[in-house]
């Protein structure tokens, strides 16, 4: 039937409405290596699909074949007439030039820009020669210009841009002043703004930061074309899509619903899915039992070969893939490092007007593993650029003895050496191993048998990852540096990275967004809070518990409570009787009442919070729903009363904190008084 489906497509444009892409029954091979076989895929107006699969399993080739960069062997791609694609992958990164970021997300417009510069050059003319030709173009393009809504492509590509994190500022600087993450935001943008049909993205998020996240989710909710996404990113899938297709076994497998509707068909097709294995592994033992006893009996032993035929041609069910099993081997270090692995003695930093530490200081001991987490912005990354020394700043570092320091971030992908093998490539780096050990090592990686003579440029966007992540883990050193280590992986790999630091004999510490890894590997937690370095001796789940614990002290309710308390303890102790006391007691009423005008404020700003926190929740929900995006004026308006909002709240909750400090301070006074 579906097969009918396309070739009609092909015949009867009515039929592109339902379908913008067909692949039908495609099978594709790298070399011997089969990545997919028979699998189908229809695209559809206002899919919204999450592509998904371990690393490795073909994805970022599928969107290729999509794109037309490979052929399939087998099967066909149909695209519905002048459907446009837009692509967003790594490639994009080749792209260089001087323009401000501003033009170069403006060049989504291409028509409207040509557009504005005849406007422009027909302007000219007319202040010489007002022919009535020339009257009639300059009003066409104008036309024509505001048909395309060119008026507003310069508001659209700014407001696209902040929403991906850039500053005002930052719209008119060159392209060229980026790195590569917020460059990859600059080509997102440009690629959204061109609203292609169909908008496939291999992984934007790897890119991104929290807020541009979920700036990202709200945008493309309301966006007309059909969106592919790849991304190992469950809470995001969860938020965006409403299919999902899954690259498992060299076949594509098709889910309705959001990510976790797709969790809980996946476990019951799982279970399904190994009974079918057990069943047939029980068949298949018993018919060569079979074949076995009577193989050399005259009598049956056609039947017997007719059996081992049919054997043979049975199409065997997969067992379900269980993931990699757990790391058996230690990762060792030569060199005990001394006790202390690194002391920053009153560290400052600061870019251009933006203090990111000031003067802080903290220490790193041997066996920590700390996490440094925190919103994007703070400086986790700067600060572990300092810890490592390449970092210039104001203070001193003082590295400890005998430390042999190692740097993981995204970049290293970049310095692996395309041409070599797996193997080669950790040969080269120099870590003293015999061939067996690498390979063993490598299979801790997940890379086993022949994997490990794969060229490094081949490798999919993960592979390369783990590769770079296990340079570091094997190289010498005893303390590392990981930054955003699980970008790239998908789960199956975390929990190997994970496995892999817990068996590390050395220190570390890591930046990461991931809240799952970080509970699983840390003993320290950093966070740094308005410039200092804040230590919590404890795993993510204690620091949580922590966090819960002071939240609710801080409550408004115990603030009373707390000023009662210390009121009554106050009146129990004290005595009324001398001069001091009165004194004292002159002092007290003036606190007290300060307290009771600054409790009054602190209630009124939580009734401010309240409300502004129901008013974004409307927004949210209004900026939820798909209609809206229909209407820009509405979208405008809705979009910037949302963000004035988020000032509003934040310009309040610093206030509620302000006032609650005060507060604090003046109870302190009166039980001191
Ligand atoms: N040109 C090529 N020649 C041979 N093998 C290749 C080539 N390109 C990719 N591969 C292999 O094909 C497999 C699929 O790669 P692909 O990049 O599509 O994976 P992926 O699902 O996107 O993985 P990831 O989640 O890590 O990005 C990988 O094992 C990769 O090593
Ligand atoms: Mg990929």
């Amino acid at each position: 039937m579906t097969a009918i489906l396309v070739t009609f497509a092909r015949f009867y444009p009515i039929f592109e409405l339902f379908m913008l892409i067909a692949l039908q029954d495609i099978t594709f091979e790298f070399g011997s290596r089969v990545i997919l076989e028979n699998s189908s895929w229809h695209i559809e107006p206002g899919d919204r699909v999450g592509l998904i699969g371990l690393n490795g399993t073909g994805k970022s080739t599928l969107l290729r074949i999509i794109n037309g960069e490979y052929s399939v062997s087998k099967g066909s791609v149909n695209k519905s007439k002048n459907l446009t694609i837009g692509f967003f992958n790594q490639d994009l990164l080749s792209f260089e030039t001087d323009d401000s970021i501003l033009s170069v997300g403006m060049t989504a417009f291409g028509k409207a820009l040509e557009l504005e510069k005849e406007i422009e050059r027909l302007t000219k003319e007319l202040e010489h020669d007002q022919t009535e030709e020339l009257l009639h173009q300059f009003s066409d393009a104008l036309h024509e210009f505001e048909a395309l809504d060119g008026y507003n492509m310069k508001h659209k590509t700014a407001q696209v841009l902040e929403g991906l994190g850039f500053t005002t500022a930052d719209l008119e600087r060159p392209y060229s002043q980026f790195s590569g993450g917020w460059r990859m935001r600059v080509l997102l943008a440009r690629l959204i703004l061109q609203q292609p049909d169909v908008l496939m993205l291999d992984e934007p998020t790897n890119h991104l930061d929290l807020p541009s996240i979920e700036w990202l989710e709200r945008y493309l909710i309301g966006y007309n074309g059909a969106v592919i996404i790849v991304s190992h990113d469950r809470y995001f899938l969860d938020r965006m899509v409403n299919k999902i297709v899954e690259v498992y076994q060299q076949e594509l497998h098709h889910y309705a619903g959001s990510y976790a509707d797709y969790e809980v068909e996946k476990e019951l097709r799982r279970e399904m899915q190994q009974r079918a294995y057990e069943n047939q592994q029980d068949y298949i033992r018993q018919q060569e039992r079979f074949i076995e006893r009577f193989k050399a009996k005259a009598s049956k032993a056609a039947q017997a070969q007719s059996i081992a035929k049919r054997l043979d041609k049975l199409e065997r069910v997969e067992q379900v893939d269980n993931g990699p099993s757990k790391i058996k081997i230690n990762f060792t270090i030569d060199k005990t490092p001394g006790k202390i692995l690194c002391t920053l003695n009153n560290i400052s930093k600061a870019y251009g007007a933006n203090q990111i530490l000031k003067n802080t200081s903290a220490e790193i001991n041997r066996g920590d593993k700390i996490a440094l987490i925190g919103a994007n912005g703070k400086g986790k990354s700067t600060l572990l650029r300092i810890i490592f020394g390449m970092e210039s700043m104001e203070g001193e570092r003082v590295p400890g003895h005998n430390v042999v320091t190692s740097f993981y971030a995204q970049h290293q992908l970049e310095s692996l050496d395309l041409n070599s093998e797996i193997l080669d490539e950790l040969k080269n780096f120099g870590s003293g191993r015999t061939e067996l050990e690498l390979r063993q090592l490598l299979g801790c990686f997940l890379f086993t048998g022949d994997d490990v003579f794969k060229k490094i440029r081949i490798l999919s966007g993960g592979e390369k990852a783990r590769v770079a992540l296990a340079k570091t883990i094997i190289s010498q050193a005893n303390f590392l540096m990981l930054d955003e280590p699980t970008n790239h992986l998908d789960m199956n790999s975390v929990q190997m990275l994970i496995d892999a630091l817990d068996k590390y004999e050395g220190s570390l510490v890591l930046v990461s967004h991931d809240r799952y890894f970080v509970s699983q590997t840390a003993n320290k937690i950093w966070e740094i809070v308005d410039g200092e370095i804040k230590e919590f001796k404890g795993t993510y789940a204690e620091y949580e518990e922590w966090k819960k614990r002071m939240a609710a002290q801080q409550a408004p309710a115990s603030v009373k409570a707390a000023s009662d308390n210390k009121k009554e303890n106050k009146q129990a102790a004290g005595s009324n009787t001398t001069a001091a006391a009165a004194s004292k007691g002159a002092i007290n009423k003036e606190v007290q009442r300060e307290l009771q005008k600054q409790q009054k404020q602190f209630s009124q700003v939580e009734g401010q919070l309240a409300s502004l926190k129901e008013r974004k929740a409307n927004l949210e929900a209004s900026l939820g729903d798909p209609g809206i995006y229909n209407d820009r004026t509405k979208f405008a308006q809705v979009e910037s009363e949302y963000q004035d909002v988020l000032k509003y709240l934040d310009r309040a909750n610093e206030q509620y904190e302000q006032l609650f400090e005060k507060i604090m301070q003046l109870e302190a006074n009166l039980v001191t008084n």
